[in-house]
């Protein structure tokens, strides 16, 4: 068994009434990808601000490489690398006087200096365009310089905030395989967080599933994936209720049923009802056993009760499926 980088227990950050961070605890192996996948405002750039140091939690805490973050947060800031979301960049410096100017915060000098930013400006893919000021950069672009600054200082363990965001996709397949390759020639440890699902699928070995400060899944992807079982379906049935809810969950291939959360309304999983005691705009979730015979089953069942059907979706089994089965709400927003 691999040791563990990085041991986040019960981290907690409360911001007056709002707790952005709930009792969130999880380990990093040496070596691991580590994926947090999230919506909007779920937590991953406040965790990864007490993971590094930058950010005193309410509650909880984390070692790095057996080092407490809170106490001995100068060493570990030695052996960490940190791409934050926000990209924190000269805009009228050059990409490689920017990387040095983290080399020299590192405390490198002359010709180790000059060596590891040729390095690091080589592994991001822009050594051809590293003379020219940020200013003039894309996003992706600025994006790589971020990364290759946060390598500066060779880490073992890298937090990456959503390096792929606004990004074009030649950048993207660059950070991609830097990304790739530190893990794999490197050992590089790697904190990664994204909205994107189909990156976490691709890159990270075990992903955490964080939604309103909370852990809610934590697993290889592929577990996470199978852990659907048979897949979703999605079906947009105007007059349903509460009846016809708990028929469908009982159709043999059905494993459960339950009402989706429509975007922008209080529609609970309880359910708003009309005088008539049905569902409006009723979308009922339904978790299958087997896809196809519960396919048949629904629809005979739909056809039976004479029930009008607006919409049917076979959800591919995927992330934004897990994500989607375990909140009732889609990861994009
Ligand atoms: N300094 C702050 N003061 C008050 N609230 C904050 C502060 N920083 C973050 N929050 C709130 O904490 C919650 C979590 O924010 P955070 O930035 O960690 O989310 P995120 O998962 O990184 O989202 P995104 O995908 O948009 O980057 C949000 O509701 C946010 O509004
Ligand atoms: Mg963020």
């Amino acid at each position: 068994m691999p040791a563990s980088i990085l041991k986040a227990y019960n981290l907690v950050k409360k911001y007056g009434d709002l707790v952005a961070v709930n009792d969130v605890s999880f380990t990093i192996e040496e070596g691991e990808i580590f994926g947090l996948l999230g919506p909007n405002g779920a937590g991953k750039s406040t965790t990864i601000a007490m993971l590094s140091g930058l950010l005193p939690p309410t509650g909880g805490g984390a070692t790095i490489a057996g080092m407490d973050v809170a106490r001995e947060t100068a060493k570990v800031k030695q052996i960490i690398g940190v791409a934050p979301q926000e990209l924190a960049l000269y805009p009228t410096l050059t990409g490689r006087e920017n990387v040095r100017f983290f080399g020299e915060l590192y405390g490198l000098r002359g010709r180790a200096l000059n060596e590891r930013v040729d390095e690091v400006l080589g592994y991001v893919g822009m050594l051809e365009r590293a003379n020219d000021r940020v200013q003039t950069y894309s996003g992706g672009m600025k994006r790589r310089i971020n990364l290759a600054a946060a390598l500066v200082n060779h880490p073992c363990l890298l937090f990456l905030d959503e390096p792929t965001v606004g990004v074009d996709p030649q950048s993207r397949n660059h950070i991609f395989e830097s990304v790739e390759r530190l893990n794999r020639e490197q050992g590089v440890s790697i904190l990664y967080t994204t909205h994107y699902m189909e990156e976490a699928e691709r890159l990270c070995h075990r992903v955490g599933i964080i939604d309103r400060g909370r852990l809610i899944a934590l697993d290889a992807p592929k577990r996470l994936i199978e852990s659907l079982g048979g897949g979703v379906i999605q079906l947009s049935l105007p007059g349903a209720d509460e009846s016809v809810r708990s028929a469908v969950a009982a159709l043999p291939a059905v494993r459960a049923a339950s009402f989706l959360v429509p975007e922008g309304s209080n529609f609970s999983e309880a359910g708003q009802t009309s005088t008539a005691g049905t569902h409006r705009k009723a979308v009922l979730k339904i978790e299958v056993v087997h896809s196809n015979e519960a396919l048949l089953q629904v629809l005979h069942y739909c056809n039976e009760t004479k029930l009008q059907i607006l919409s049917l979706d076979l959800l591919e089994p995927n992330l934004e499926t897990v994500f989607l089965n375990l909140t009732g709400k889609s990861l994009r927003d």
